[in-house]
This record gives structure tokens, C-alpha cells and sequence, in this order.
């Protein structure tokens, strides 16, 4: 093997070269051509004795291998000598290898003095006198390289070698300062903690392992460091036994106290864990580095405080992350509480309380600021608070909020909460603190971002900052662009603070005496949601959605029962300055007010967050739709069936229908009772699918087998089972709201699916099978697949049609009833038809007709539904029923009911 590390040309003096390690680097060094110095005093490990045959037999080792060396048996204390040894023989000196060494180990109680001296004149005094007289040659040449052995005694202590440790790391402080100062003139300076069985260590290590350390495979290291093409100065390396490693310092972030006033043992006491801490660290790799957070503390002045607040304790302070959850439910409330939904048939405000709006279920924007201002009073409430903030919660008022979402608030959400304190003013008599909080959602994105601001009485006046002044959103002086006037239910606060604030003063006549109100009053966050769905009324057309940002201040107490008239102008396209007043008192109630909207909704996240919300939350509705699967009503229905034989329509319907598992994303998991069986109805993976037993669900509904039948055959109402408590339902609650797509199941369809189930043989292992009455074979085809059933689907309309003209010929009052003209576009399959019930006498005509005053679109499928009785309304609702033109005839629809 060529050697590309050479060292021909070079000298090399090794100190205890003898044996052991200093051998082992003499060789290496010796076979590839540099000349070495093999000193060695020859004594005992105790530093007793001399002999120099111990260095002379190194030197024939390396004579035997081809390359120079000579011998030298001066002890390292007449470092002098050895280096001269160097330069009588070859002229120069080029590499210093501080290798000798000795133990003397003894406990530190009987440690004695020459023990320490002879350890630390072998070690420190040798390695110094060596490399002294080594050291202006090296520099005069503008070339060097120094190795110290240490020892991982010295760099983490070890029982019974005091002296020796001391040694050991007094040489990697040399070694670190040499480096600095050899470094200009090419001399480098490292150090090495090895690790190697010799005669230094057969007394502590086990035989074995004395053998497998061997010096060989230290010395690489020690030779790679002396070469010059190794540029590394400085440094601090363990090896040994084929294992290389540089050490550094750690330090951990620490403690910062702020000067300017006495810093208390109790208080470095207090804050021992942050000295403590090696969560954040850095690692300083020089003086300059060592100092640096020191030079940044001396500059930074204490900030102040008082007995309330100590400002540099508390300022910046991060709260440890808080989670909580919301649902529909959560949201509905939070928006009856802020005055939503006074008029219920307002659709759009119905979209803040009402879960199952067809236009989709909207979160007031606001809520954001609750599960926020519910954590502080819950950490409140157990007493916990920011270090340095010591007042109590009955100094507080709610000063300002800032209130940011950064898209719209989905429906349920798990939420984290990160918050930190921002913002410490000295208002003279009272303090102001800022908590910020930025609340992220399950997918780890921000969501919100809160600032509240909180007035803490009788707390400033240590002449600290005083922060912004004056005022801002002011409103201009004209007459607002808009004015929305709302009474505040007397009963509002009762209301708002099932949100979560349930502080007394809100609710209960006496203890609002006692702090000074005739009456409790109204929640200063219940007047601002108040506000924010004023401007988002009047500028946003009610669309919570394009709501982005909120500032208020909370000037003036209202009192639930009074009238809160919200005054707004706009400022800019995206910015509505506002404010809020008590009408009976004209008093300010809010003041230097902005709502920020967007220009268009923000887009939700592409990520969607799993499906079950974080806390399953008593369903705010019906949770299970009534499927209209009701095969049993069809003349070809077998007898007696059974919830197996639904599951194997279901499972058909799944398999017949493409994109179901698209729109419906969701497993359920069917849980049924006397008999038990349990079923998947699985509408999120793959094709989707229907089997029996259980697995992974979204949704578990569990009710018995006697009304699920009911259920799916219309004869019970799912809604009732669920209130009635027949019906459980756990995981996401809501999720079981996507079971409405069972209402497009087609009875015929679902008929030939169960008779040819029937047909089918037998699986035994079907736990339905094994539960259910001998006489329903049904439930094991549906675990197992079988091929789709043919989705000839025969178009309905023009059966409708000819019921519907037998109606009108029968019915003659509908002309004057209706007095329109209808046309009905129907698709899947495609077909359209009129009715003309604007003039006696009426009629209906297959086909469009440009006379049409009122255009309904909708499948045929809801056609269908309208023709059994479903609620025109309701399809409108769910988006399935289009009216173009005159919408007032789609309220006339009842001539479709019960025409088939
Ligand atoms: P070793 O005892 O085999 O070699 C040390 C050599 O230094 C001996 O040949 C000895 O005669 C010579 N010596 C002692 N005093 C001297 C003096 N005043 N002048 C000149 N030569 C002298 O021991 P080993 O293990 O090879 O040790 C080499 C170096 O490595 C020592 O500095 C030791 O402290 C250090 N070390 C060794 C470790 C190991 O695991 N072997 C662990 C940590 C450090």
C-alpha cells in the first residue's frame, strides 16, 4: 500500500516511547520516513527507577523497519536535553508528541505531596519543559505540530486520581492556549484523551480488554495531527480502540438577570432550572465566544418593575403550549351568545348556530379570542402565571383585543396554544400586560393570532415604558357609512358566558353590588362579538368568512337589556373603523375600533386534519338521516328481512356508485344488539366496501337490530332514536350526518342486491351468520364480493309525469293555488317537463316550455324523494333543488306529494 502520509524530511521527538502508546506513535511515525527522537526514561509506571533499554529497543524496532531514529533517556523535566538530542542529531525539530507518563493513584485522603508534584513534574512541568525548548525552533521555521496527552480522568474526573486529573486537564489548558499562540506561526497545537491497554492500564482494566485496546489504534490519530496536511489546531479528541471523536463545550442558554438592581440568591434559586437547562444550548469555542452573553447582559438595563410586576422576569415569558378542542356545538353557542340568530330565519345568521345549513355551517370569527381567554382564566384559577407577574386576577381588566384569523375557523378543531407575554407598560397608576397568543390547528398551521391586553390597577408607576399612546382608529368626522342598532337580550350574559367566562359579576346580582355595578354586566368579549357581526353584516354581507382582523377597546361597561348602536366607516375596501355605544346612556362602549376583512376567502388548508374532532360533544342535531334503502315496502321484497340484508344493499349501493368514497370519506362502524352483529360500512378507502365485524371507524352507531331495521325502513326516526338515547352514537359525531347518503339508495336496486344475496351460499365465519335466525342467510354474502349487480336504471319521470297529469285533471283548484308555470329540468337520467297550472285548465307537457315563469333543476332521484313527500325546502337546503326565475312557486310544490 502507498503511503500518501508521509513524513520524509521531518523530525519527531516522542516523549516515553518506551512502551505503550509512545511506541506505538514511534513506529507509525518512523515507518513513514520521519526521523524520530525515541525518549524514554525507563523507570517504573510509578516514575521510580531509569534503564535505557526501553528506548533502545524502540529505536531497532524502527531500524528494522527501514527508517532513522535515535534514542534518548532523559526524564521530560530536562525537556531541553531531549529537543537537543533532536537538533545534534538532524539539525531540526518538527513534531512533538507529549507522551510520557505515570500514575500515582491514591484517594484524595491520602493523597501526598510528592504525589501531586511528581504527577503534576512528569505530566505538566515535562510536557511544559519539552515543548518550550521545541517551541522557537518550530516557530522560527513557520512550522510545528504539538500533541499533549490528557485523559479522560482529567476531562471528567475519576475516583483515586486527583493529581492525575489535575495533570491531565492542566495540559488541555495549555494545549488550547498554545494553539492560539502557535497558530500565526504555523505551529498547531492538539490534544488527545486515548484510551489503550499498556502497563499504565493492566492494573485497572480486565485482561481482555487491556489486549483489545491496542496503542496501534491511537496512534493514526496522533500521526494524522502531526502531518501537515492537517490544518486543525486546538483541538480535543478521544480514540482508542477504533473509535475517534473531537469533544467541545456545551453551554446551556442560562439565566439572564437584568442589572441595575440586586440580584438575590433566591431569585438564581428560583430560577435554577434555566441554568440548569440544555434544551437550548450553544457552543462556545473560544473567549470571545465564552463572553459574549455576559457583554450582551451588562448592556441590557433592567426594564423595572414593582412589587406587582418584575418586568424583565415576566416579558417574554413563554406559557407552557395549552390544547383544547371546539365542535359545532361550541361554536353555535359562542354565536347565540354574541346576539346570532335573533332572527332565526335569517339564513345567513342561521349559518352561526344552525349545523346543518345547506349553504354550510359557518364559525363566527371571533371565537377565536374564547378557548384563549378560557385558558388564561383556567391557568388563573390554578394559581399559575408568568414569572414576575404577581397580581392578583381582581386587578385585571380587559384593556384592548387584537383577535386575527388567518382563514376561516372550520367547524371543530383540536386546537394548540402558544402564548407568550409581549407587551409590559407603565401607564403611571395602572400597568398594562400583553399576552400574545398564536393558536395552531391540528395540521401544525397557524390559525389565529390573539393579543390581549390587560389593565392591571394600581400596578405601574415604576417608571418604566409607557408604550403607544394617543388614539388610534379614530373615526372621522362625518356621519358613519353605516349603523347597526341591536338590544341586548336581558338574559345575554347568562348566555354568553356558557361560552366558559363564568365570573360571578356576570351572572349574579350580589356579587355585582359588591364591586360596585347596580346589575351584573355584560361580558366586555360579548359586546365585541356583538360588534364584529355588525361590520361583518353591514360590510362583509354577513359572510364570516371574509372576516380577517379585529381591534377594540373596552371603554365603557354595557349592561345586558341595554342597546348597543355600532357606528362604521370605511376606511379603505379591506378596513372599517367603528365604534360601539349604550345608546339609553350614549356612552362609548367600545372605542379605537377597526375590523380588517379580506378581499376573498381565504382558502382553507389543502391538509385536511383527520376526521374525529378532539372531543366528541353531544351532536347538535339529527345524526343519522333516515336512509331510504326501505326495501321492505317493494312488492319483490322477500320475507322477513334482515339488517344483513341492508348492509348487502348498502354494500351494493357503495359498489354501483363511483365517487362515493370522494364526497363521503368516512368509515362507519354499525354496532347492533339482539341479535348482535357488527358491521363496516366503509365510504373512505379504496372502492369502499361492506363487511362484517369491526375496525378502524370515524363514527360508531350503536343501537338493536329491531330499530335499525325500523330506521332504515323509515318506520323510526333516526333523530328520535338518538334523543330518545336508542340510539349512541361515539367518534365524529357529525361524521354520522353523511349517512344521508343512504337516502339515494334506489329500492329496486336494493331488492335484486338482497334476492341475489340470498341465492348466494354461506360463509360461516360471518359473525352475523352465527347470530342471526337460522331462516336469514343473508349477512355472509356481504363480507364476501360478489360481482355488481346491473345499474339498469329505468327513468321514473315519465311514471310521475302521468301521476301528476291524472292530479291536475282531478284537482282543478290548483290552477288558482299554483297560478304558475313550472318547468322542471331533471337530470340522471336527463329529461324535462311542464306544468302549466297558470290558467284553467291546467296541464303537463313532457319538455321544456320558453312560457315557464320558474325553472326547478334537480335529479331524478329528488324527484322521486318530492313525489313520496320529501320537503322542497329541505332539498333547496341541501343544494339538490336549483329554482331559477320567480322563486315563489317552489313554495307550491305540495301538488307533487304522495304522487307515487
Ligand atoms: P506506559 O507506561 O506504557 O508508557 C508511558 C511511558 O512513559 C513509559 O515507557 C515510561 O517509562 C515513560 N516515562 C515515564 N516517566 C517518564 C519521564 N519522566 N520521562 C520520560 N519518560 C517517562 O503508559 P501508556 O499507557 O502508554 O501511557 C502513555 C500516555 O498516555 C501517558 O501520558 C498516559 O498518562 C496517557 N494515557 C494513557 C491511557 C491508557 O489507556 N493507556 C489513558 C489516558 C492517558
Amino acid at each position: 500500500m502507498s503511503h500518501d502520509l508521509r513524513f520524509d524530511g521531518r523530525v519527531a521527538l516522542v516523549t516515553g516511547a518506551g512502551g505503550g502508546l509512545g511506541r506505538a506513535h514511534a513506529l507509525l511515525l518512523g515507518k513513514r520516513g520521519c526521523k524520530v527522537v525515541v525518549n524514554d526514561l525507563g523507570g517504573s509506571m510509578h516514575g521510580g527507577g531509569k534503564s535505557s533499554a526501553a528506548a533502545d529497543k524502540v529505536v531497532e524496532e524502527i531500524k528494522a523497519a527501514g527508517g532513522e531514529a535515535v534514542a534518548n533517556y532523559d526524564s521530560v523535566e530536562e525537556g531541553a536535553k531531549i529537543v537537543q538530542a533532536a537538533l545534534d542529531t538532524w539539525g531540526r525539530i518538527d513534531v512533538v508528541v507529549n507522551n510520557a507518563g505515570i500514575l500515582r493513584d491514591t484517594s484524595f485522603q491520602k493523597i501526598s505531596e510528592e504525589d501531586w508534584d511528581l504527577i503534576y513534574r512528569v505530566h505538566v512541568l515535562g510536557g511544559f519543559r519539552v515543548t518550550r525548548a521545541a517551541w522557537n525552533h518550530m516557530r522560527d521555521a513557520g512550522y510545528g505540530r504539538v500533541i499533549f496527552t490528557a485523559s479522560a480522568a482529567g476531562i471528567y474526573g475519576n475516583f483515586g486520581q486527583a493529581n492525575y486529573a489535575m495533570a491531565k486537564l492542566g495540559l488541555v489548558g495549555l494545549s488550547n492556549t498554545l494553539a492560539l499562540e502557535g497558530r500565526k506561526r504555523g505551529v498547531l497545537v492538539n490534544t488527545i484523551a486515548p484510551i489503550a491497554g499498556s502497563r499504565l492500564t493492566e492494573t485497572v482494566l480486565p485482561k481482555e480488554l487491556t489486549e483489545a485496546l491496542r496503542p496501534e489504534h491511537v496512534s493514526p490519530l496522533v500521526a494524522y495531527l502531526c502531518h501537515e496536511s492537517c490544518t486543525d489546531t486546538g483541538g480535543l479528541y478521544e480514540v482508542g480502540g477504533g473509535y475517534f471523536a473531537k469533544l467541545r463545550w456545551e453551554r446551556t442558554q442560562g439565566k439572564r438577570f437584568k442589572l441595575g438592581k440586586a440580584i438575590e440568591p433566591e431569585a438564581l434559586a428560583a430560577s435554577w432550572a434555566e441554568v440548569q437547562s440544555f434544551e437550548k444550548t450553544d457552543h462556545p469555542a473560544d473567549i470571545a465566544a465564552s463572553m459574549q452573553p455576559v457583554l450582551d447582559n451588562i448592556q441590557s438595563k433592567s426594564k423595572g418593575g414593582n412589587e406587582f410586576i418584575d418586568v424583565d422576569a415576566a416579558l417574554g415569558y413563554e406559557f407552557p403550549p395549552l390544547t383544547t378542542a371546539y365542535t359545532e356545538r361550541d361554536l353555535a353557542i359562542y354565536a347565540l351568545g354574541v346576539g346570532a340568530g335573533t332572527d332565526p330565519l335569517d339564513g345567513k345568521d342561521l349559518q352561526y348556530v344552525y349545523e346543518l345549513h345547506g349553504e354550510g355551517f359557518r364559525a363566527l370569527p371571533t371565537y377565536a379570542v374564547v378557548p384563549v381567554i378560557n385558558s388564561i382564566l383556567e391557568h388563573a384559577k390554578q394559581g399559575k402565571q408568568a414569572p414576575g407577574l404577581r397580581y392578583g386576577f381582581e386587578r385585571i381588566l380587559h384593556g384592548e383585543q387584537y383577535t386575527e384569523v388567518r382563514r376561516p375557523l372550520p367547524a371543530h378543531q383540536k386546537l394548540v396554544h402558544k402564548s407568550s407575554v409581549k407587551d409590559i407598560w407603565d401607564k403611571g397608576k395602572n400597568a398594562v400586560v400583553v399576552i400574545a397568543t398564536r393558536t395552531y390547528d391540528e395540521a401544525d398551521q397557524e390559525l389565529a393570532y390573539n393579543e390581549i391586553s390587560m389593565v392591571v390597577r394600581g400596578a405601574g408607576g415604576w417608571g418604566g415604558e409607557r408604550g403607544p399612546s394617543g388614539e388610534v382608529n379614530t373615526p372621522p368626522d362625518r356621519a358613519p357609512d353605516a349603523v347597526i342598532e341591536q338590544t341586548i337580550s336581558p338574559d345575554q350574559a347568562l348566555l354568553y358566558r356558557l361560552s366558559g367566562d363564568w365570573n360571578p359579576l356576570h351572572a349574579d346580582p350580589s356579587f355585582a353590588q359588591a364591586f360596585g355595578f347596580p346589575r351584573p354586566i355584560l361580558h366586555g368579549l360579548c359586546t365585541f362579538g356583538f360588534a364584529a357581526r355588525h361590520v361583518i353584516k353591514a360590510f362583509a354581507g354577513n359572510d364570516a368568512r371574509l372576516f380577517k382582523s379585529i381591534r377594540a377597546r373596552f371603554a365603557e361597561s354595557v349592561f345586558p337589556g341595554e342597546t348597543l348602536v355600532t357606528e362604521m366607516w370605511k376606511a379603505s375596501d379591506q378596513r372599517i373603523v367603528f365604534r360601539s355605544k349604550v345608546k339609553e346612556r350614549d356612552k362609548v362602549a367600545i372605542s379605537g375600533a377597526a375590523v380588517e376583512l379580506y378581499a376573498e376567502v381565504p382558502k382553507a388548508l389543502a391538509a385536511a386534519p383527520k376526521a374525529a374532532p378532539a372531543v366528541a360533544a353531544a351532536p347538535v342535531a339529527a345524526p343519522v338521516a333516515t336512509p331510504a334503502a326501505a326495501p321492505a315496502a317493494t312488492a319483490a321484497a322477500p320475507d322477513g328481512l334482515t339488517s344483513a340484508d341492508i348492509f348487502v344493499a348498502i354494500r351494493d349501493y357503495i359498489e354501483r356508485t363511483g365517487d362515493l368514497v370522494g364526497k363521503i370519506a368516512t368509515v362507519f362502524q354499525f354496532n347492533l344488539k339482539g341479535p348482535d352483529a357488527s358491521w363496516v360500512v366503509d365510504v373512505k378507502n379504496g372502492k369502499g366496501g361492506v363487511t362484517a365485524g369491526t375496525a378502524t371507524s370515524d363514527v360508531q352507531l350503536e343501537l338493536s337490530d329491531a330499530d335499525f331495521l325500523d330506521m332504515t325502513s323509515g318506520k323510526a326516526d333516526a333523530q328520535k332514536l338518538y334523543f330518545g338515547g336508542k340510539l349512541k352514537i361515539t367518534g365524529n359525531i357529525m361524521a354520522s350526518q353523511k349517512l344521508m347518503f343512504l337516502k339515494k339508495v334506489d329500492p329496486q336496486a336494493a331488492m335484486a342486491a338482497i334476492v341475489k344475496a340470498r341465492g348466494a351460499p354461506a360463509a360461516a365465519s360471518s359473525p352475523a351468520a352465527a347470530s342471526a335466525p337460522a331462516a336469514a342467510p343473508a349477512a355472509a354474502p356481504v363480507a364476501a364480493p360478489t360481482p355488481p349487480v346491473a345499474a339498469a336504471k329505468a327513468s321514473k319521470t315519465p311514471e310521475i309525469v302521468k301521476a301528476l297529469a291524472d292530479r291536475i285533471a282531478g284537482t282543478p283548484s290548483l290552477v288558482s293555488e299554483v297560478a304558475a308555470v313550472i318547468q322542471f329540468v331533471i337530470k340522471d337520467p336527463e329529461g324535462s317537463f311542464t306544468v302549466h297550472l297558470s290558467h284553467a285548465p291546467g296541464s303537463v307537457k313532457e319538455g321544456r316550455d320558453a312560457a315557464a315563469t320558474t325553472t326547478l333543476t334537480l335529479a331524478e332521484e329528488d324527484l322521486v324523494a318530492l313525489a313520496k313527500g320529501a320537503s322542497p325546502a329541505a332539498l333547496h337546503q341541501h343544494g339538490k333543488l336549483r329554482v331559477d326565475g320567480d322563486p315563489r312557486p317552489a313554495h307550491k310544490l305540495g301538488f307533487l306529494n304522495d304522487l307515487i
